[in-house]
């Protein structure tokens, strides 16, 4: 029987792939695996590094952060705005990165004072655990 020549394999769409994640905590950097679909928040755990959180649903902002570089998906947030995406504002609890990503983590007060400043939903207190 003739040898077929292999078929090329069909590209692995960028979400089938896992991800890197840099995060510069205040006192330092660590690199983690994000695997396919999940969130940022949890692949940080899984390798040691307990961000700040309360609802863990994308709706404190108890885990708010700068993305950098690189691409998340948001859409598992209860309540995100375009105004979070264009000042780099993201939730690591509900953040699917679709890219490598680089993120600069505790900007809880930060993301506060730009949802007040945009005249958005912002939690009045509340300490994160
Ligand atoms: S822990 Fe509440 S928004 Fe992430």
């Amino acid at each position: 029987m003739p040898q077929q020549p292999h078929a090329p394999e069909p590209p692995r769409p960028a979400d089938a792939l896992p991800h890197t994640a840099e995060l510069h905590l205040p006192d330092r950097v660590v690199r983690v695996k994000v695997p396919p679909g999940g969130f940022l928040w949890d692949a940080a755990a899984a390798s040691g590094v307990t961000l700040p959180h309360v609802c863990l649903q994308g709706w404190c902002l108890t885990c708010a952060a700068r993305l950098v570089a690189g691409r998340v998906d948001m859409s598992a947030a209860r309540r995100y705005y375009p105004a979070d995406e264009a000042a780099g504002f993201i939730l690591p609890c509900t953040a699917v990165p679709v890219t490598d990503v680089v993120v600069v983590t505790h900007q809880r007060d930060a993301m506060i004072q730009h949802r007040r400043q945009h005249r958005l939903p912002a939690p009045s207190g509340g300490k994160p655990r």
